[in-house]
């Protein structure tokens, strides 16, 4: 049980007190020269954890998206991705300012586009066309409420994608959701795949830091983007450091985050004028609608007021994200206050 209970996102939880020691410990050295051996380890594991043959530390998951999109891809082409995706909708465009590239959002139903979309969005040689770069797959949703797609629904994608030449990159920023929910490892996911990135700021608790894993050449590419967009950090071993333990006991405990989710979503579809799709509750994030005027509203600020935040996320729309720093008590007394404000509608 917590003093305030916070379901704004799991981006909000804190470091363990072991990932502190760690940090305060860390071996560390100018990473840009390569020399950092606590980065080192943290992409030696990534690679491995991911089945890739290399992997690149960078500060957040938009950078991991950028340089695994710019190192890719050239100025003037095109990106294929779902339209409610995250690098579409919520990277600052960077993809177009940075990388010069056009996007083309298709829209989906559970967040994630099919082979027939792939192979419909991919344009043919024509002098009149801008060519097709890349191809981005987000799993687990974020906008869609943490739906995962099959490692086989990638390998679906990536067949249509690479039969025409066009590489394909996969948002991983919850993987380990999705790995932890279909119980299976993040390699399976990644397989398909040119590049993935993952995050360790979100659900596995770690203070910075994603990953983002390819071939030794993509790395070395990414690694120069990396170093353009300022991402080239020197003793970033002290928080390479959390990472690690971040991927080495942060996983497995993903399921409790699920649980609370479940619970906390069928308690919501209990009360007045919420709507919440359960079978799209998969993972660690539940978006609900209120339909009521100024509903949504009058339930973030009354839950507040309790000292439970909730995050609005459009018209009448509100998305609640489960962590380690959440318990199965705290979303009790979450529902509990939800169900007090709503008992008069
Ligand atoms: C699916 C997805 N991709 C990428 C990101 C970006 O991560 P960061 O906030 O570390 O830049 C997020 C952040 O919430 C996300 O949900």
């Amino acid at each position: 049980m917590h003093d305030v209970v916070d379901l704004r996102s799991d981006t909000l939880t804190l470091p363990t007190p072991a990932m502190r020691e760690a940090m305060a410990g860390a071996e560390v050295g100018d990473d840009v020269w390569e020399e950092d051996p606590t980065v080192k380890r943290l992409e030696e594991a990534a690679a491995r954890r991911s089945g890739k043959e290399a992997a690149l530390f960078v500060s957040s998951g938009t950078q991991g998206n950028l340089v695994s999109v710019l190192a890719q891809t050239r100025p003037g082409q095109e990106i294929v991705l779902d339209a409610d995706c995250h690098i579409f909708n919520y990277e600052v465009g960077g993809a177009a300012t940075l990388g010069g590239l056009q996007t083309r959002g298709v829209a989906t139903e559970r967040g994630f586009l099919t082979p027939a979309q792939v192979e419909a969005s991919i344009r043919p040689e024509n002098i009149h066309l801008t060519v097709t770069g890349l191809v981005c797959v987000e799993n687990t949703h974020n906008r869609h409420g943490g739906t995962c797609c099959t490692p086989e629904e990638i390998e679906a994608i990536s067949a249509v994608a690479h039969r025409a030449r066009v590489p394909v990159h996969l948002d991983g920023a919850r993987i380990f959701n999705a790995a932890v929910a279909l119980g299976r490892p993040v390699a399976d996911f990644a397989r398909p795949v040119d590049s993935i990135t993952f995050c360790l700021s979100k659900g596995l608790a770690a203070p910075v830091g994603s990953l983002v894993c390819g071939s030794g050449a993509f790395v070395q590419r990414a690694r120069r983007v990396r170093k353009m967009v300022g991402g080239g950090m020197r003793q970033v071993g002290v928080l390479a450091a959390a990472g690690l333990v971040a991927l080495e006991t942060m996983v497995d405990r993903l399921a409790e985050d699920h649980d609370n989710a479940r619970r906390l979503a069928e308690g919501l579809s209990k009360l007045p004028r919420v709507d919440v799709e359960l079978q799209k509750v998969q993972t660690n994030i539940v978006i609900f609608r209120v339909d009521r005027p100024d509903g949504a509203a009058e339930l973030c600020a009354g839950a507040l007021a309790q000292k439970v935040k909730i995050h609005q996320i459009g018209p009448g729309q509100i998305r609640c994200v489960t962590h380690k720093d959440v318990d199965a008590d705290d979303i009790e007394r979450a529902l509990e206050t939800f169900r007090e404000i709503t008992s008069g509608w």
